[in-house]
Order: C-alpha cells, then structure tokens, then sequence
C-alpha cells in the first residue's frame, strides 16, 4: 500500500485536508500519515477543529509554533527532513498556502518525494501577501496540482507548468462545509453564549480579519474598525477575533469596538458554530480565503475586505464583492448592500462536495 503522507499546519488546512482523509480511507491502495506541524497550536484553532472535522488525531506533531515567516518555514522544514529521515512516505501531499505548506513541499521536493497540492494556481497577483509566494513556489515544485476553479488552470498554464499535471476538480474546502451543514450550530446559541444575552440580534453580519494588510498597523487597522462601528449600528455584528487581531488590537491599544453598540467580539469560535454563523448570517465581512468561498456557496452575501481576491470565481459566479480597506469603500459598500444592490450569485462549477472523491481518483490512478 502507497502511502501518501498528508502534512497541514494552520486553521484552514485542516477543513481541506478532512474530506481526502475521508476518502482515502474508503480507498484500497492507499494508506495516509497525518503530520501536523503546530502552526497552529491554540485548541480554538486547531484541537477543536480536529474534534469537529472527526480527523483522528496526528501521527506526529512536530510542535513547531509561532515565529518570524523564516523562523517558521525553516523549523517546520527541519522537523519534517528528520521525521522523512525515520520513515519515508511515497508522496507528499499539502493544502492551501500557508507557511507550512511551502515549507513541507520543498523538504518534499528535495528528497525527490513526488508532491500533490490541493488549491492549487490561485493568484492574487499581490507579493505582499505571503501566502502568494508560498502558493507560488508549492505550485513550482509540486507534481500533481488540483484546482478549485478554471481561472487556477489558467494561471499554471501562464507560469508555464505542464497542462497534464493540473486538474479542475472543485473545492475540498465546500466538501467539508456541506459536510458540516447538520452538525451546525444554530448563531443564536453561539451568540447568546458569547454576549451572554438571552435575546441575541436576528439579523447580524459576521466580521473576520486577520491579514497583516489589515490588522499590522494601526494606521489601516483603527480608521478600518471606525467605519464598521458604525455599520453595527444599523447592522448588528459577530466578530470573532483572530490571536493574530488580538494581538496587534492590544499592541496598538485599540478596543476593537467592544462594548460598543453593535460590535460583538468573541473569541475564535468552533467550526460547527462558524459554519451556523455562516448559514445565519445577513451579511459576511471578510480578509479570509475560506469565507469569501464558503459565503459564495451559501449564497450569502460577502464584502472581502481587500484588494484583491484569488478566487475570483466567488465575485463572477458567487456572492462576493472586493471592497479594499478604506474606511470610505467599505461604508460605500455597505450602502449599496443595505440597498439591496448586491448580487444574488451561483454556486461555481464542481463545487458540489464531491471534490475529495475526484482528487483521491486521479491519485489513485497517477501513483
Ligand atoms: C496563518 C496563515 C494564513 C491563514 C491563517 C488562518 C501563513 C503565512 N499564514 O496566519 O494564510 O489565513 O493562518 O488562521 O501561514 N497564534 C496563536 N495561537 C496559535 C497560532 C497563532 O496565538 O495557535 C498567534 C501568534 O501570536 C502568532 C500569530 O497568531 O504569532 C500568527 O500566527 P501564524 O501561524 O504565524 O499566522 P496566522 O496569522 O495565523
């Protein structure tokens, strides 16, 4: 039996990287090894994830934790050459753009171990953004890449990577959400819990931000939550807060709105309550990947709270809106959603929960 060694790191890792598990399991030729690297180390982060995706706990955890961008890559590349040093799997496979996934597809690469990435060719077309130089480097080394969406095939075919290694698949990301949608935890409870309220708002919209561009300097970061405060005033809002956020608030001495009318800030919550905050949701908010595709598929309106997006399928197919981070934009943006100028969007092509079972096929068939 083939093993395929399954290396994730950070929060939105491990709703990717669930539904291969899922499948690989049911597969007869293969068998998976599950490293975690201890990007995240926080239980609200990842613990709680593992619980709620039923991921059984790693084989091995290489405890690697917070750091410089270098300090993190390199430790995680360390840990990892030992760990292949003891046992060598046949492939390596990584999701998303995260530090550890560039760092585990080039100990990978270097060993000569064959490397699957899962999200692959999206594009942002923004280098200050780190997480494009580690998609753009993963996509450099790796073998066989799946795709979430065609504009991803695109950009492989531009950065000159042979055609017959990419493949449209869909989104595993959407597996594990329609997955999740039965175990979801109505907004309410987690509102009323968070707020201690017993009569939690009806209609919300859910805020999350974590991207240094927006949190790093209180220059963005201060103006950018002045303008939602005011927005939560005719538009109550859940913010659940990012460690991250977190930090550069109290750094900054920025209350981040708490206690002010409108804005509820809790602390991360739990993929269940995240995806019945989602469902529930009037509005979503948003500096994350996972979000602006998650909403799209919901059909609940998004403003990404960026520049940019690499996944433009979810502004030409789906519900999002690249707004930027000015105070300005996102109160303009807002209004034209208050009045009723917002796109009612469809779910993009292949993103039908079934994308695991595609990719774990081609897997199968390639090794
Ligand atoms: C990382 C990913 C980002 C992803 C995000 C999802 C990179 C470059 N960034 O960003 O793409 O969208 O995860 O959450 O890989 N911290 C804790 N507890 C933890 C982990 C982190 O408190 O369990 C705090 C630490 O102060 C740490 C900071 O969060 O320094 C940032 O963590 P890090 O893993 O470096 O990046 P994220 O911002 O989480």
């Amino acid at each position: 039996m083939k093993t395929v060694a399954c290396v994730v790191g950070a929060r939105p890792n491990f709703m990717k990287v669930a539904p291969i598990l899922r499948q690989i399991e049911a597969s007869s030729g293969l068998d998976a090894w599950l490293i975690h690297t201890g990007q995240h180390y926080d239980n609200n982060l990842s613990g709680q994830f593992f619980r709620d995706l039923e991921i059984g706990a790693p084989e091995d955890d290489l405890g690697v934790g917070s750091g410089s961008h270098a300090v993190q890559t390199a430790r995680v590349m360390t840990a990892l050459d030992s760990l292949f040093d003891q046992r060598t799997p046949d492939v390596v496979l990584v999701v998303g753009d995260v530090n550890s996934t560039l760092a585990a597809a080039l100990v990978a690469s270097k060993r000569q171990i064959p490397v699957i990435h899962v999200e692959a060719g999206l594009r942002s077309f923004d280098r200050t953004m780190p997480e494009e130089i580690n998609r753009i480097l993963t996509d450099r080394v790796s073998d066989l890449l799946f795709v979430t969406e065609q504009s991803g095939v695109e950009n492989l075919r531009d950065e000159g990577i042979a055609e017959d290694r990419a493949h449209l698949v869909g989104n595993v990301m959407i597996d594990s959400l329609f997955h999740a949608r039965s175990g979801a935890i109505p907004a309410h409870e987690t509102i009323a819990r968070a707020g201690e309220n017993d009569d939690p708002p009806e209609r919300f919209a859910l805020l999350t931000l974590h991207r240094p561009s927006n949190v790093d300097s209180p220059e963005v970061f201060g103006p950018l939550l002045d303008a939602l405060n005011e927005i939560s005033k005719s538009l109550p809002i859940v913010f659940p807060v990012h460690p991250r956020t977190r930090a550069a608030l109290d750094r900054h001495g920025l209350t981040g709105a708490d206690g002010e009318p409108g804005i509820l800030m809790t602390e991360p919550v739990s993929y269940f309550e995240m995806v019945g905050l989602l469902h529930d949701a009037a509005l979503v908010l948003t500096d994350s990947g996972g979000l602006q595709e998650e909403s799209s598929a919901l059909g609940i309106p998004c403003l990404t709270l960026r520049e940019n997006t690499e996944r433009p399928v979810t502004v030409s197919h789906g519900t999002n809106v690249v707004v930027g981070n000015t105070p300005d934009a996102v109160r303009a943006a807002f209004a034209r959603f208050t009045a009723g100028d917002h796109a009612t969007g469809s779910i993009p092509p292949l993103w039908d929960g079934r994308a695991a079972e595609r990719i774990v096929r081609v897997i199968e068939n390639w090794i």
